[in-house]
């Protein structure tokens, strides 16, 4: 039995369905079981609990071979937060893991973890790292780059599909091996069966390395369309864009993070999503949506 943690949010329930596809019995750990039920109908078990609750996380455990973990306090908020879950609630589950004799961990990371990282949220991911190294289950983290539905939908798909003008803080010019959550789930759920993925961390990212400005021609070239862009210089205000946003656009905006991975790529018989086809799939589905009946 596999534990999926974090299955009712957007890479977790990709892994948990790449799972049970594949004959795996996989049990997902739920707050809320109205949200689950998708998961149930696909054959899930559920459980549930809270990352904040170490004696639903023990239950959760109970007769568990593996936990994946993608939980996280970005897009949540109120008591969720980057200490009650990312720092506190991972310590909880791995803690809950080790007592309930699980064998094998996997932990969804991300690329820039690292303890002295300014991010706390960052921070909190190198920590768990940490207490998962010496936690003495069989483990394997993942750090993946940015994720191509997240942030380049939201900043520049949703806005060139509608018309909108597309603001950018920067010039737009860094580059970052963006990666489709397809392949990150895939890569997860392959690490799970590997004896090769036991003890590594994994830092994935997509074919190439690509800039905002790639990401805004790859949406012009697809809709056959000039797309208008505002820069906005680092530092002035930013009119309707969450904080959080401006803060991860400005982060983008101070290094590259090309990575080639085309090496493990192949070793796990990966062909990664390039940019091209992941916005040619983007605007093709959204065209489809537009015209489906009513
Ligand atoms: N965004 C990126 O570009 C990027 C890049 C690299 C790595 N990552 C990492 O990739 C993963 C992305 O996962 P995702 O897209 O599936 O996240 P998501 O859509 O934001 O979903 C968050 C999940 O965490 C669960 N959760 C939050 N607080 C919890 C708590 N206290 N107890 C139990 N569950 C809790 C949520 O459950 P509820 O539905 O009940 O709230 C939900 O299932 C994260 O680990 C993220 O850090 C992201």
């Amino acid at each position: 039995m596999i534990l999926v943690v974090g299955a009712t949010g957007q890479l977790g329930g990709r892994i948990a369905r790449r799972l049970l596809y594949r004959g795996e019995s996989v049990r997902a750990l739920v707050r809320d079981p109205s949200a689950s039920a998708g998961l149930a109908e696909a054959g899930a078990d559920i459980v549930v609990g809270d990352l904040k609750d170490k004696e639903s996380l023990r239950r959760a455990c109970e007769g568990v071979s593996a936990v994946v973990t993608t939980a996280n306090s970005m897009s949540r908020g109120g008591k969720d937060t980057v200490d009650s879950v990312d720092l506190t609630g991972n310590a909880n589950l791995i803690d809950a893991a080790a007592e309930r004799g699980v064998k094998r961990f996997l932990f969804v990371s991300a690329l820039g973890a690292d303890v002295n990282n300014p991010i706390s949220f960052l921070r909190a991911k190198a920590e768990a790292e940490q207490k998962l190294r010496d936690s003495g289950m069989a483990w394997t983290v993942l750090q993946p780059d940015f994720y191509m539905e997240l942030l380049p939908l939201a900043i520049v798909g949703g806005p060139a599909l509608a018309g909108q003008p597309v603001t950018l803080v920067g010039e737009g010019r860094r580059r970052h091996s963006l990666i489709s959550m397809s392949d990150v789930a895939e890569y997860a759920a392959l690490a799970l069966g590997r004896a090769d993925a036991e003890g590594q961390v994994l830092v994935i990212g997509g074919p190439e390395p690509v800039s905002w400005c790639d990401v805004i021609a790859a949406f012009e070239k697809e809709l056959g369309r000039e797309v208008t862009v505002r820069f906005i210089p680092i530092g002035s205000p930013v009119t309707g864009m969450p904080d959080m946003i401006v803060g991860l656009l400005t982060a983008l905006e101070n290094y590259d993070s090309p990575l080639d991975t085309s090496v493990l790529a192949a070793r796990y018989g990966i062909t990664p999503t390039s940019l091209d086809d992941f916005v040619h799939g983007f605007v093709a589905a959204a065209s489809r949506a537009a015209t489906a009946p009513a």
